[in-house]
């Protein structure tokens, strides 16, 4: 697989860029967040080596070629807004589609926004057959943000999902909606 480059991904006062050891320490803040910890796969609790282990994470996939792991920042002032990635399947040209936004910064599109600027780069330069996307059945907001990008619900699997920390056995399972978009059905 050979390296990703990426064009300028900026809206507004928002921007898409990879994160360096620089972020570390905001990313860490940002994932002490009981709700980031509960809806996705963050380890938990959360220090700042999976920080670390993150940022070589994002910087390794575009190296390799498998996959679009960005932080939102401001463009002023270069503030952790949230992060927004894209794992990619090169058998399948297809991707899956992660994010999550500081509590701070919730609620005035930063995902939506960064999202859809992800999807302009699988769309586009990666030429991805389809984008897919899992969540929680009880995470209202991410629920409603595919569907605000115009994900279509595939499905529903069944008690898939842990409703909590990650690796939590204590916590209740839920199911897990599947969503997913193709190519034009987006802008
Ligand atoms: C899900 C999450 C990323 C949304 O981030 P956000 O920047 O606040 O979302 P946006 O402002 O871009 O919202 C976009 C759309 O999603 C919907 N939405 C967002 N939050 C919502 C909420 N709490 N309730 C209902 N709808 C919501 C709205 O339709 C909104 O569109 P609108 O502004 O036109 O009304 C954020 O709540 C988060 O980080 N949650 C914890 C981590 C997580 O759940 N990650 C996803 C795992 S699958």
């Amino acid at each position: 697989m050979s390296r990703i480059t990426l064009p300028p991904l900026v809206d507004g006062d928002l921007r898409l860029r990879p994160p360096s050891d620089v972020d570390v320490t905001a990313i860490t803040a940002a994932c002490q967040d009981p709700v980031i910890q509960r809806f996705t796969r963050v380890p938990s609790p959360y220090t700042t080596d999976d920080a670390r282990a993150f940022v070589r994470f994002c910087n390794d996939g575009l190296a390799r070629g498998s996959g679009v792991h960005l932080l939102a920042v401001d463009p002023d002032d270069d503030r952790l807004l949230g992060a927004i990635g894209l794992g990619i399947d090169r058998t399948d040209h297809s991707g899956e589609l992660g994010y999550w936004v500081a509590p701070d910064e919730r609620g005035r599109r930063v995902a939506l926004r960064g999202c859809r600027l992800l999807l302009t780069v699988a769309f586009g330069p990666l030429e991805l057959a389809y984008v897919g996307l899992h969540a929680a059945a009880t995470n209202t907001a991410s629920n409603a943000l595919a569907r605000r990008l115009g994900f279509t619900h595939e499905g529903t699997l069944r008690s898939a999902m842990l409703d909590g920390p990650s690796g939590d056995r204590t916590a209740p399972r839920c199911d897990a909606n599947v969503w997913g978009l193709l190519p034009g059905e987006w802008q």
